[in-house]
């Protein structure tokens, strides 16, 4: 059989270009590599940790279900599902409860920063998050986890517990590796500084933004006061940032923009880039409208994953309650 891969992402708002780069892009590719037993999901659970509605909460994880199917995460390839269908993450977080040291997840970098935006809600759930995030992974004996740099972190905890788990009841986890593929960093555009956010739309490319949306965001970036088309992280924040995400999305190398626009300005520059952005993500637009369409059909996907990623499961945690001496 071939190696297990897993990887979640929360359902917590739309999805930027700095998302996709990092995240569903690689995704993608691991998919089609035929190399992995993939199993994607909506981490829906993790989610609410976070401030939230339900009925946003609600929209938003079909929204982020829609985005994975029209973005090209295709049900004859890989399982895709809703991790709070799956009930056994949450029986095996429960169990490696018992072998997580709470100085440990009191130390966890991500509990800190989020306990400190969120002071009025400081739940248990952001403080045993790396637990359900370890849970989600080695359910499924995944051996390979695509996660982004912020993540590593809980993915080395989910290694300790799996050792720990192992040493105490006997071998059953299988410890995880990451897999990190090189991702650009994104930046706002009118922020260069700043990471690319939701929470800053003005200067952030959502991918289901319009055609109109994407030029206006794009033209009005901001860049610096040289005329020159180089790239200069330090000195031209905002154009290496549009570089890169010309780069990215065209695999054409930044030297090679570089010379491409030597002789050009940079409202040149961008207004390509526009069209380069545009075009790339103009058949998930598409997609996208025709799947909003269609939610029973997106619910039969999820429920047919849901029932793949149970099987699954539910071998591994009958395994795993019978280590710990349950009946
Ligand atoms: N914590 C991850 C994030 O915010 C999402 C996530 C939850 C995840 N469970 C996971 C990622 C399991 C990989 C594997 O990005």
């Amino acid at each position: 059989m071939k190696p297990v891969l897993i990887s979640g992402i929360q359902p917590s708002g739309r999805l930027h270009i700095g998302n996709y780069l990092g995240a569903i892009k690689n995704f993608l590719e691991l998919q089609e590599s035929g190399k992995y037993e993939c199993l994607f999901f909506v981490a829906d659970w993790h989610s609410l940790t976070e401030n939230f509605d339900p009925k946003e909460k609600n929209e938003q994880i079909m929204d982020l279900a829609i985005n994975f199917i029209a973005l090209g995460i295709n049900p004859n390839l890989a399982t895709l599902f809703l991790q709070s269908h799956v009930l056994e993450h949450t029986e095996l977080m429960w169990l490696l409860t018992s072998i997580t040291p709470f100085g440990e997840l009191s130390r966890m970098t991500q509990f800190k920063d989020k306990s400190a935006r969120q002071e009025e809600n400081v739940n248990v759930g952001l403080f045993t998050y790396p637990v359900l995030m370890a849970a989600d992974i080695l359910v499924y004996k995944a051996a390979f986890v695509p996660v982004g740099e912020d993540q590593l972190q809980h993915l080395e905890f989910a290694r300790t517990l799996a050792r720990k788990f192992n040493s105490k009841f006997g071998e059953v986890l299988v410890e995880p590796k990451s897999l990190m593929t090189a991702t650009p960093k994104v930046m706002d555009l009118k922020e260069p500084k700043k990471k690319m956010s939701k929470s800053m739309p003005g200067g952030c490319l959502f991918i289901d933004d319009t055609e109109e949306e994407i030029r206006k965001k794009i033209m009005s970036a901001t860049t610096d006061s040289e005329t020159v088309v180089r790239y200069d992280d330090e000195k031209k924040p905002g154009l290496a940032n549009l570089l890169r995400i010309y780069n990215a999305l065209s695999s054409v190398a930044i030297a090679d923009l570089e010379n491409q626009y030597k002789d050009k300005n940079y409202s040149h520059f961008k207004k390509d880039l526009a069209e380069v952005v545009v075009n790339y993500f103009a058949d998930f637009r598409e997609k996208k409208m025709v799947w909003k369409k269609r939610e029973e059909e997106v619910m039969g996907i999820l429920n047919e994953g849901a029932r793949k990623a149970k099987i699954m499961a539910g071998k591994n945690i009958a395994d795993i309650r019978g280590k710990m001496g349950l009946v």
